[in-house]
């Protein structure tokens, strides 16, 4: 053997060596879910991310090629999350609910606690339109907008395990309702006039509201649409006053709560 052939080899050991530790590992990190799931503990353990962070910090301290194996270690860490998600929710997350009841929050929150993707259905209409939702509204009408809603829900039925964030008035429709369930569980996210006020009283992309920001309109507004939110949804959830990681963790174990039944 010469040099490169002896150098070959030893790559190809190193190879093998990171090969078994990234099966051990996921193999682990199921023993993990496992445990928190007959244990009844919160699967969602940010303090123990931060943990880990800390400690190849630490470890890669004045080191060569820092950034290359924070690179995989980010990598590894994405794919520990792609399989708990997997493992929880072989479905779509579909969140429904008035405007400012949080689903873009919670998407997000999702997204980066289980590297799961988020459809956010306004955002995504929005840029194949090449045009704000206000506009869609204003050249087009709502009807024209709706339709696009109700094609893109048909759409997202061949993938699963992603969070579908959908628009305020998505479950006005009772198709669209058939569309979400066909292969996603719903969560509706409910608050108060008084919270959705405080939420999206700076923004201004929601034309339905855009001219009467007050608690009265809001309120009569999600009264109207009471009965048909509640009827698409499979579990509720309150989020006044509660920080998004609570709300996941709420999330997280109706939606088992769904599954051992
Ligand atoms: C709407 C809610 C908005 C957007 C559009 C119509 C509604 O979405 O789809 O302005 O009918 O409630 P958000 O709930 O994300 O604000």
């Amino acid at each position: 053997m010469n040099q490169l052939e002896i150098l070959r080899e030893s790559l190809g050991q190193c190879d093998e060596i990171i090969l078994d530790a990234l099966l051990m590992r996921n193999r682990i990190v199921e023993d993990i879910m496992a445990y928190k799931k007959s244990n009844d503990l919160p699967i969602l353990q940010p303090e123990q991310e931060a943990k880990q962070k800390e400690w190849l910090e630490k470890r890669m301290e004045k080191k060569r090629h820092k950034a290359e194996v924070e690179d995989v270690f980010r990598s590894i860490t994405m794919n520990s999350k792609r399989i708990q998600s997997r493992k929880l929710f072989n479905y779509n997350i579909v969140l429904i609910g008035f405007m400012g009841a949080g689903k873009s929050t919670i998407s997000e929150f999702l997204k980066n606690s289980f590297a799961m993707e988020v459809i956010e259905m306004d955002q995504i209409i929005g840029e194949r339109e090449g045009m704000t939702i206000s506009d869609i509204f204003e050249v087009y009408g709502e009807q024209y907008f709706r339709n696009l809603e109700t094609n893109l829900l048909i759409e997202m039925q061949s993938k699963t395990n992603v969070v579908i964030s959908c628009g305020g008035g998505t479950p006005m429709r009772e198709c669209n309702v058939v569309e979400m369930k066909k292969n996603g569980r719903v969560v509706l996210l409910t608050a108060k006039p008084e919270t959705i006020l405080d939420r999206v009283k700076d923004s201004h992309d929601r034309p339905l509201i855009e001219n009467n920001k007050t608690v009265p309109f809001i309120a009569d507004l999600m009264e109207k649409r009471r009965e048909k939110y509640e009827a698409a949804a499979d579990i509720i959830i309150e989020t006044d006053g509660k920080d998004e990681l609570q709300i996941c963790e709420e999330l997280i174990l109706r939606l088992r709560q769904m599954d051992n039944k």
